[in-house]
């Protein structure tokens, strides 16, 4: 059976109050409009048609080549919009599936339900997807016969009182008959209270043919569309909640589904543990057996099983398996720590490497660096790798001992089992199994404060006083 869709997406979203296309803003990590690709996609649905307007750039940019493109020169009406689609529908046979571009909860399962409802009826000639609303104001109204069977549409402004009261919406989903969809595209009428072309009207005119149309009564939410700045928020919120469900449902343990954030892409495995305030984004893949949190952001970030990242960030790395992160640690691109690693407190690692079981567990910069296995960073230690002008890294091989306040100036080699000595500036390379002290001699003055009569006690003593008089 030949199916294809129409998605209308030429809006200006004026709602939305933004520079860029309503349809291009993202729920949960994706534009609103790829949300309705991936949904025909899914739905066996590769032949789509996008209707678009002025912002057409961002919408292909979004789509690609793989979807076909007509513009939309005026704006009038839904039936208009529909219009323009026509050469693409000429001559095929089978369904057409018609969706608005601002909906992005619509699920593939949906689409299948409208198409199994119309393939299943030979004689409908249109399957409207419609919902009960809670609050129905603003939409069309799906008006009935008595025997249930569907009247017409009739939009919120030209519904008399009565119409008014009826809750089931048009969700501006449909499933039309290609051929028929086309013959009573081309005897729409602007005749209305907005003077468009309603693609509403279609309905009445092929039942004024004699064909029947049917209807698949879904979720609201399923057909929630998006206007404004709060309803990306609800609708954000409802497709976040949906993806935490999934994620449980596959063994992942999230404490608090109200304050975590995981977008569309992410992937985690059984039996990790999601804490809250953290957020997971891009195209995030964590293992197994991981802790995650609190109030941690992944972006763009592959982390290994039975790893723990307590209240970090990290972006476009890769974490190892049993790696201990955090807490407020922050790991930039490009970098790749292997299994066991520790990275502690206020330690920043960027663009470089660093192998099994090294740690640097507080106050560290690791910059553009080659770092071997079991390394000790003291407390304290800098990766001098930028001289103003150029940035360059170290290379500090396996079973190195770098003391606490050292700093390893760029592009020097630590060899293999060397020890840095606390407090040094490193410039030159240290030979393997070496010791390196990089500082000045300490100097003693004997009895100096004395002689300088520079007793603190006395000033202590001086500032309580003080304190007491106030
Ligand atoms: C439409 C339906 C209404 C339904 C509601 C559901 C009609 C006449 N009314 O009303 O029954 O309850 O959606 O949300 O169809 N568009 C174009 N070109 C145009 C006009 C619209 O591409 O010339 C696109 C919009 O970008 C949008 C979609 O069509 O994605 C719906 O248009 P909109 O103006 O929002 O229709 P509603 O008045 O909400
Ligand atoms: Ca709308």
């Amino acid at each position: 059976m030949e199916v294809c869709a129409v998605v209308m997406a030429a809006g200006d979203g004026k709602r939305m109050r933004s520079k860029h296309s309503k349809v291009v803003q993202h729920v949960a990590g994706k534009p609103i409009v790829q949300w309705v690709a991936d949904a025909l996609c899914e739905a066996g649905c590769t032949e789509q048609v996008y209707i678009v307007g002025e912002k057409q750039e961002e919408i292909r940019d979004v789509l690609g080549e793989s979807v076909a493109y007509v513009f939309q020169e005026q704006r009038l009406g839904t039936g208009h919009a529909v219009m323009q689609a026509t050469p693409f529908l000429e001559g095929r046979s089978g369904y057409t599936i018609v969706l608005p571009g601002d909906s992005p909860m619509v699920s593939a399962e949906t689409i299948h339900a409208a198409l199994k409802i119309a393939e299943d009826n030979q004689d409908f000639a249109a399957v409207l997807i419609t919902a009960k609303a809670p609050n129905p104001a603003g939409y069309g109204r799906i008006i009935r016969n008595a025997d249930g069977s569907v009247a017409k549409i009739v939009e919120d402004r030209d519904a008399s009182p009565e119409e008014k009261l009826v809750d089931e919406i048009n969700s501006s989903m449909y499933v039309f008959k290609t051929t028929l969809l086309i013959s009573a595209l081309g005897r729409l009428s602007a005749q209305n209270a907005q003077n468009e072309y309603y693609l509403t009207d279609t309905i009445e005119i092929l039942i004024n043919d004699g064909y029947k149309v049917g209807a698949y009564v879904c979720d609201f939410e399923d057909t929630m569309g998006i206007n404004n700045r709060m309803q990306l928020m609800e609708a954000s919120k409802i497709m976040n909640r949906r993806i935490l469900e999934k994620h449980m449902a596959n063994g992942v343990q999230i404490v608090d589904i109200d304050s975590t954030w995981i977008h569309s892409g992410v992937e985690i495995g059984m039996d990790t543990i999601i804490l809250p305030g953290c957020t997971l984004i891009g195209n995030t893949v964590i293992g197994e057996d991981c802790i995650i949190g609190e109030n941690t952001r992944l972006n763009c970030v592959q982390v290994g099983d039975g790893t723990t990242i307590d209240s970090s960030i990290a972006t476009e790395c890769i974490i190892g398996k049993e790696c201990r992160i955090g807490p407020f640690s922050h790991i930039r691109p490009d970098s790749i720590l292997k299994d066991n690693v520790t990275i502690g407190a206020y330690v920043e690692v960027k663009n470089s490497t660093i192998d099994v079981y090294t740690r640097a567990r507080h106050l560290t910069y690791i910059g553009d660096s080659q770092v071997g296995k079991n390394v000790n960073f003291g407390c304290g230690v800098v990766t001098c790798n930028y001289d103003g002008q150029d940035k360059a890294g170290c290379v500090i091989e396996d079973n190195v001992f770098i003391g606490g306040n050292s700093n390893i100036v760029s592009t020097v080699v630590l060899g293999k089992d060397s020890y840095v000595a606390a407090g040094s500036t490193i410039t030159d390379d240290v030979p393997p199994l070496g010791l390196a002290i990089g500082r000045s001699r300490q100097v003693i003055k004997d009895e100096w404060v004395a002689r300088k009569n520079r007793l603190r006690g006395a000033h202590y003593i001086q500032l309580d006083r003080k304190r007491n008089e106030v």
